[in-house]
């Protein structure tokens, strides 16, 4: 099995959330939370890496390492923005106590040179309001002032998010809850985060249930004055359809662009463990970045476009009935456009299967389970199929349907030698 190629990977050791997204004096800084070891639980830590491109990245070793009291048991997720030539870092110190019981504290950390990092302590604290599952400050600023959500759990167990406001972004004075009690925000609200646009705006939680950890986006509006988030559309959007995809986060770049990146990982410990990366002593990636747009009041997600130039070899085809491609790698990018009133079929090494009937409208994507002879399935209905853009990076699998309309990431361990079998009922253009 081949590691991944241009997705952000530990060379060992554990990844799960992205943290602290930012760009610093031009360059793209990524930490991800870090274990050593390849198993999931442990003090976590961040681990930091910088890019000009976002395609190269440069791996610094540990940006937060948990050695003081308020971090003693992990430096836990959280975010990254620039005040004044500065650098900071808004993550949760967690600590456990002699009984098992568990304390959060939401941190800073400085640095002028985006390489060394200051610790500056605590700087936001639990109140009576939640339990102490509280974490993943996510900070911004908006209005002349500095906002921060920290995911969060009630006294009655209901999810829900704190927010914070300060003219300094070390005193932070706490103002309520974000979102309405009567909404089913499941038992616990991790790694918030707001994406605005002009229009409409969108508040992202990684929302905890019963039944299933899934990221979501509810469109709104945030509303400053009141210290609230007004929900739009109560139900929300699985931001991805996959079934690997958690915790993501988006910063916006010196462009002016809003970027995202998610945990391409999730799931059970066992089925963590059962991945053929175990072995190598590896777990889980980054996903690509990408970028956030709003399309028909709808969040979007595309690759970023400094992704282009990873294409190495170019093929362009128009296929009906059935083509054979044999990229000679597991590495790659396939294109399927002009899929209007078609039906299709592309299978990636018998790994990957993608159906959609022009019919029933329904999509398909199976996933091939690595321990056992059998698929995960995603079934969507698509009312109109325009594109598929596919990529693939030996391990992985990022599937954006319809401009990036849907998304649907995944594991997905293909053979170095992978074989593509697309079939169309009608012309299609596949490059
Ligand atoms: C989400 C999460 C966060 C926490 C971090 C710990 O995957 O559980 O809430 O800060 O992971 O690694």
């Amino acid at each position: 099995m081949m590691k991944p190629e241009y997705h952000i990977t530990p060379e060992y050791g554990f990844l799960n959330d992205p943290n602290g997204l930012a760009q610093f004096n031009g360059k793209y800084h990524v930490f991800y939370q870090w274990l050593p070891e390849v198993t999931p639980q442990g003090n976590k830590r961040w681990r930091h890496c910088e890019s000009d491109d976002l395609i190269q990245w440069k791996d610094k070793g540990c940006g937060l390492q948990p050695e003081e009291w308020f971090e003693k048991n992990g430096c836990y997720s959280g975010s990254g923005v620039i005040d004044n030539g500065q650098y900071y870092l808004f993550y949760t110190g967690n600590v456990r106590d002699k009984t098992g019981g568990r304390e959060t504290y939401q941190c800073a950390a400085v640095s002028a040179d985006g390489n060394n990092f200051t610790k500056i302590g605590p700087v936001a604290y639990l109140t009576e309001a939640y339990t102490s599952h509280f974490r993943d400050p996510k900070v911004w600023h908006k209005n002349g002032r500095w906002w921060m959500i920290v995911g969060a759990q009630t006294k009655k167990l209901k999810g829900n998010v704190a927010l914070y406001v300060s003219d300094n972004l070390k005193e932070w004075k706490w103002l309520g809850n974000l979102l309405d009690e009567s909404m089913d925000w499941g038992y616990m609200c991790e790694c918030p985060d707001i994406i605005e646009s002009e229009k409409r705006d969108f508040l992202v939680v990684s929302r905890q249930k019963e039944d299933g950890c899934r990221a979501m986006a509810f469109a709104g509006k945030m509303d400053y004055k009141i210290g609230r988030f007004k929900i739009e559309d109560c139900s929300g959007k699985y931001l991805d359809e996959g079934m690997d995809f958690y915790a993501p986060q988006s910063f916006v770049d010196e462009k002016g662009r809003c970027l995202l990146f998610g945990w391409l990982g999730s799931g059970e410990f066992d089925y963590q463990m059962s991945q053929p990366a175990v072995k190598e002593g590896w777990l889980h990636s980054l996903t690509i970045p990408r970028e956030i747009f709003v399309k028909d009041g709808e969040l979007c997600q595309r690759p970023a476009e400094e992704l282009k130039v990873l294409r190495k070899q170019r093929q362009k085809f128009f296929s009906c009935g059935n083509t054979m491609i044999d990229p000679e790698s597991s590495c790659i990018e396939v294109y399927a456009k002009g899929l209007t009133g078609k039906s299709i079929s592309i299978d990636i090494g018998g790994v990957l299967k993608i159906d959609y009937s022009k019919d029933s409208k329904a999509l398909r994507v199976q996933r091939k389970k690595w321990d056992v002879d059998e698929y995960d399935e995603r079934m969507l209905v698509v009312k109109n199929l325009v594109d598929i853009h596919i990529f693939l990076d030996n391990c992985t699998a990022e599937i954006f349907v319809n401009e990036g309309k849907t998304v649907l990431t995944m594991k997905a361990y293909f053979d170095v030698d992978t074989k593509i079998l697309v079939y169309s009922d009608k012309q299609i253009e596949v490059q």
